[in-house]
């Protein structure tokens, strides 16, 4: 096992152990400490795109403590192994399904409108990283158009993208949404991934 693997398998363990499904969790926590995105919800609503198994979703419920409201979207269920209750509460609504769907846009948006969308959305990879990357820059444009539809001003964005490509098309986009917008990679990003973050804040 080389250290690379050891540096992986860590994180997940490190995740489960502190309730979360997916080691994911590392990399909103830590563009949370650093932007400061759910001390700006207070107390207002959450949209999570591409939520399962749902780490992010519970990270966010739980710095909520039961103010605000989550709302929550994957084609996958989420995982029940780790919620402790809290993906049956009231401040919190899922719904199963494809983000390009109508009825599935309009379910959420009826939720909205938001203080922060975030979305750790990814295509199911191919391995053709063309194909992958331009799967990933559709549904990253889906992403903002969900922000240009249901976030308030003022509210902030963060959406995956993988690199490569036109991703430079939607921090442009993102530049006349927001007051300001930047890349962000989270240091627990598996350094071989081509992925990275791009944040909108102050929505105007
Ligand atoms: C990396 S995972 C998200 C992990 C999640 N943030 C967590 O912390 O548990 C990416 C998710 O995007 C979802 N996804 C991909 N395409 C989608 C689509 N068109 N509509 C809804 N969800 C989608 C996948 O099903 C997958 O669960």
């Amino acid at each position: 096992m080389n250290n690379q693997y050891e540096k992986m398998d860590h994180w997940s363990l490190k995740a489960q152990k502190e309730g979360y499904p997916a080691r994911s969790v590392y990399k909103l926590k830590e563009m949370d400490e650093k932007f400061g995105l759910l001390r700006n919800v207070r107390g207002g609503r959450v949209l999570d795109i591409g939520a399962a198994p749902g780490s992010w979703s519970l990270y966010a419920l739980r710095k909520m403590a039961g103010a605000g409201f989550l709302a929550a979207v994957d084609l996958s269920p989420l995982s029940r192994a780790f919620d402790r209750g809290l993906f049956e509460g009231d401040n919190f609504f899922f719904v199963q399904g494809d983000v390009y769907d109508a009825s599935i846009r309009e379910a959420l948006v009826a939720r909205g409108p938001y203080r922060l969308v975030m979305s750790d959305v990814a295509p199911s990879t191919t391995g053709n990283r063309s194909v992958d990357t331009l799967r990933s820059l559709a549904l990253a444009e889906e992403v903002v158009n969900y922000a240009e539809l249901c976030l308030e001003a003022g509210g902030n964005l963060v959406v995956k993208v993988f690199q490569g490509g036109d991703t430079q098309e939607i921090l442009k986009r993102m530049r006349l949404l927001f007051t300001s917008a930047r890349g962000f990679k989270p240091e627990t990003c598996r350094p071989e991934s081509f992925e990275t973050y791009y944040l909108g804040i102050g929505k105007r």
